[in-house]
């Protein structure tokens, strides 16, 4: 097939895992006999580096016209990049925020699975994982606190600041939907993730979640509160299937998630809307402090470009492909530094994109 692939390389070891997961795409094409595109395209600080702002309508318009998007990642240092004297409209996550609101892409995964491989690398003790864990975090992307109305003023000559948590039922159920019909094709659970004790947003995100449910006889749905979900994470995070969540608690979990994963920069992720397209990127950050040093891990990237194949480009057999290479080189032992242990074989962000294309 041919496709049109929109690249946000991005700031930090953005380019650097972009390369990699374009190198394995490559080989993709190469074996399986596709052709794809790729526009360039700015986000976050290189587009305000070139342009003074971190999202632009031509990079939006680009986008559209592609039929997915991968990205590495965005922002620098908070403390020494010149980005962050910048009002905060007009930072490089403003960018991130914006690009997903301009697309409508509601629909975060975050799938947080265990190689046994990396069994050394999980901070959890053996008795809480002995099967290991398999979840995806559906996140709702485009509503909640991270989009609601914001500001700081005066108040009774006190400096205050006051953020917004809005949803309506129909940004609910929508991630709901989505949420459920994975669950379908999974093991059947959704956990419901909320603060019902205390927020007016998640008491009707709970009523919504229960509605749709209905429409599910066969997915079992449970409620957790958000602060019992940080916990059960850590205490038995094999009992999670589908956990879904709105945007801030799924961003905060989904850090948590990838932790015992045994690093985050294992963590792929889709953010999808109504359409096949979607925006795919790993869910860790930047990381400019080990920027060109070779030390940053390509695999969420590449299993974020799996993702793209199978959702956006419905390739699914060269979706599994990847995934396999993936497990193959955790498998015979490569490793980059941030999974490193004992015995294996330490290579730099170039060699395991290599490695994994080869195996392709
Ligand atoms: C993520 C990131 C972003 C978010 C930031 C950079 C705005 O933390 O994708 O999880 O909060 O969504
Ligand atoms: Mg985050």
């Amino acid at each position: 097939m041919d496709a049109k692939i929109g690249l946000i390389r991005g700031d930090g070891i953005g380019p650097e895992i972009v390369t990699e997961a374009k190198k394995v795409l490559d080989r993709v094409c190469a074996k399986y006999g596709h052709t794809f595109h790729y526009e360039e395209l700015l986000l976050g600080g290189a587009s305000i580096d070139a342009y003074g702002v971190p999202l632009t309508d031509e990079t939006i318009e680009a986008a559209k016209t592609c039929d997915a998007v991968l990205m590495g990642s965005i922002g620098g240092d908070a403390k020494t990049s010149p980005w962050y004297k910048l009002e905060p409209s007009k930072r490089p996550e403003a960018g991130l925020l914006g690009i997903r609101k301009a697309l409508g892409l509601f629909a975060n995964l975050r799938p947080a699975k265990l190689y046994m491989e990396l069994r050394d690398a999980c901070p959890l003790h053996d008795r809480v994982i002995p099967n290991g864990f398999d979840l995806i975090i559906v996140r709702e992307l485009t509503g909640g606190l991270y989009f609601g109305e914001r500001k700081t003023f005066t108040e009774n000559g006190k400096v205050t600041a006051i953020d917004t948590l809005k949803y309506n039922e129909d940004e609910i159920r929508r991630i709901a939907i989505r949420a459920f019909d994975i669950a379908e094709k999974r093991r059947k659970k959704v956990t419901s993730v909320d603060k019902a004790n205390v927020l007016d947003s998640s008491r009707l995100w709970r009523k919504i979640v229960e509605e749709v449910s209905h429409d599910y006889p066969d997915v079992t749905l449970e409620n957790m509160l958000v602060d019992n979900c940080a916990m059960q994470l850590v205490k038995d995070p094999g009992q999670f299937d589908v956990v879904l969540t709105e945007n801030m608690f799924g961003d905060i979990l989904s850090d948590e998630a990838s932790m015992i994963t045994g690093s985050i920069g294992m963590l792929s992720s889709a953010s999808l809307n109504e359409t096949k397209f979607g925006l795919y990127e790993p869910s860790g950050g930047s990381a400019p402090d080990i920027a060109g040093t070779g030390k940053a891990n390509p695999i969420a990237t590449i299993l974020s470009a799996a993702m793209m194949l199978r959702f956006s480009l419905d390739l699914e057999k060269e979706a599994d492909a990847v995934e396999a290479a993936v497990q193959q080189v955790m498998t015979e032992g490569y490793r980059t530094f941030d999974i490193m242990s004992d015995g294996c074989n330490k290579v730099s962000t170039s060699e395991m994109g290599d490695a994994i294309a080869e195996r392709v």
